[in-house]
Order: C-alpha cells, then sequence, then structure tokens
C-alpha cells in the first residue's frame, strides 16, 4: 500500500485519513467525558478537573477541525464511489458537509461557554499552555445570561453532532457489510478495494 499523502481520484490520502480518525477518537472520548462530567457533584474538585480536561480535549479537537478542514478545502476529495446513486451522493455530501460545521461549532460553542462565565476562570491547555477567552463573550452585561445561553446552544449542537454521525457510521457500516462495496475502504485504505493503487498514485 503506497503512502500516498494527499487524496487519489479512489481514496484518501494519509493527511486525510490520520485527522479522520484522531478526531473521531477524540469526539467519542469527549462525549463520554462531557456526559461523565454532568454526573458529578455540582461545585466538586473532580467535576472542575473533569471541565479542565474537557476544555483541553474540546479545544484540541477544533484546532484539527480547523487544520482538516483548510487541507479539504486545498485539495479536491476522492470521486464518488461509482456505484453510489446521485441521491446517496447528495446525502452524504450533505451529512459530510454537516459534520465538518459541527466539529468546528460545537467547541466553538463550549468556547463561548466558558469565555461569558462571570467566574472568568482563565483556560489551560492540559494544565500548561495558556489559551485565551473569546472576545465580546466576557464582555457583554449580563454574562451569565449568556453563558447559559451558549451552553444550551452547545449542548444542542451536541445532539446534532450525535445525530449525524449515527447516521454516518450506519452508512458506512451499510456498505460495508449489506452493500460490499469499497466505500469504507476509502477512509480504512487496509480493508482493500479502493486501496489498490491507480494512475493518480
Ligand atoms: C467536539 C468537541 C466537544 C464535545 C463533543 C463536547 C461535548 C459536551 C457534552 C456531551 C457536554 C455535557 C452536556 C452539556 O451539558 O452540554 C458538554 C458540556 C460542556 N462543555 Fe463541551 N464539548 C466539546 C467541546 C468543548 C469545548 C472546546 C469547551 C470549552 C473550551 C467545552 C465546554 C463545555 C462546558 C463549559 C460544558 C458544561 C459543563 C458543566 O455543565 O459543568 N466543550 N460538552
Ligand atoms: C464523530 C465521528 C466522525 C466524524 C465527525 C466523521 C466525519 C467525516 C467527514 C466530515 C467525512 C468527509 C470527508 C471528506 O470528504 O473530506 C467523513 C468520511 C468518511 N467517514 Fe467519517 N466521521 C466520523 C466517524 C466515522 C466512523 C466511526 C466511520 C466508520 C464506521 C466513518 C467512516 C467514514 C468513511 C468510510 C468516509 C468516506 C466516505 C466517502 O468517501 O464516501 N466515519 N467522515
Amino acid at each position: 500500500m503506497a503512502l500516498l499523502l494527499r487524496n487519489s481520484e479512489r481514496r484518501y490520502g494519509t493527511v486525510a485519513i490520520i485527522l479522520h480518525w484522531l478526531i473521531a477518537i477524540a469526539i467519542a472520548l469527549q462525549l463520554w467525558l462531557g456526559f461523565f462530567m454532568e454526573q458529578l457533584a455540582e461545585g466538586s474538585f473532580a467535576r472542575f478537573e473533569a471541565l479542565q480536561r474537557h476544555k483541553s480535549v474540546g479545544l484540541t479537537i477544533l484546532i484539527l477541525s480547523v487544520v482538516r478542514l483548510v487541507w479539504r478545502l486545498i485539495h479536491s476529495a476522492p470521486r464518488a464511489d461509482p456505484g453510489l446513486r446521485p441521491i446517496e451522493r447528495r446525502l452524504a455530501g450533505l451529512v459530510h458537509f454537516g459534520l465538518y460545521f459541527l466539529i468546528i461549532a460545537v467547541p466553538l460553542a463550549g468556547w463561548a461557554t466558558v469565555s461569558a462565565s462571570p467566574l472568568g476562570l482563565p483556560i489551560q491547555l492540559y494544565g500548561v499552555i495558556g489559551w485565551p477567552h473569546l472576545p465580546f463573550f466576557g464582555a457583554v452585561a449580563d454574562g451569565q445570561a449568556m453563558e447559559d445561553l451558549m451552553h444550551a446552544i452547545h449542548k444542542g449542537l451536541v445532539f446534532a453532532l450525535i445525530a449525524l454521525a449515527v447516521i454516518h457510521i450506519l452508512a458506512a457500516l451499510r456498505h460495508q457489510f449489506l452493500l460490499k462495496n469499497a466505500v469504507l475502504g476509502r477512509m480504512i485504505p487496509w480493508l482493500g478495494g479502493a486501496a489498490k493503487p491507480d494512475k493518480s498514485e
């Protein structure tokens, strides 16, 4: 299997694949951390610590997602699998667009929540690197109302992300196990199928 940094006509390249799976794993971890954090006693040290970790992982997801979006905008995606019907192509495109939007909007809304908080706690990535608050959110007259609004938006977007991710994962599994085509092989090349070298590699 050739090490292909950029996307070829038939499959995603190593950069897109590594970013896809890093972000997918980090989001799974982050969802678990977010819902686990909500179970801890309000005001406890354990909840405070979990939130600091949640902020660090979430901002890492934001950085990786921006890098990924820029990479996607400057390199064309592989051609759609030739076996897909036009409606399937359009639906996949819509879901992918929604996922790109949400992997940036969800952490941005979380960052806005923290930035609006009247407590004004500084953000420290992994306890070592200082990270700024978003401007504007901390300067509004009623910081508590803004924090509550941003938290509600963060939560709403999290549920939208879960819904789209479930559709996306079910679609990938349908292609792999029911339709038995090469779609999953475009993101996991060692599965074979789309990974075979072609003229563009
Ligand atoms: C893709 C990235 C992220 C995901 C999937 C995610 C997910 C979640 C989940 C599941 C919750 C619990 C439900 C809720 O109360 O909303 C939550 C809460 C929260 N998240 Fe995130 N989050 C992400 C990024 C961030 C970032 C970057 C920040 C801040 C820098 C952040 C700050 C918060 C805060 C302040 C809460 C409420 C905590 C509390 O109620 O004590 N999140 N998040
Ligand atoms: C929250 C987790 C995930 C997110 C946010 C996500 C996001 C995305 C996005 C935005 C694309 C479009 C890539 C592009 O054109 O640049 C994509 C492609 C893809 N994803 Fe995911 N993904 C996630 C999890 C998964 C999982 C768990 C699987 C496998 C079960 C998977 C399988 C695929 C496949 C096969 C493609 C290529 C589809 C094609 O070329 O038609 N993804 N993903």
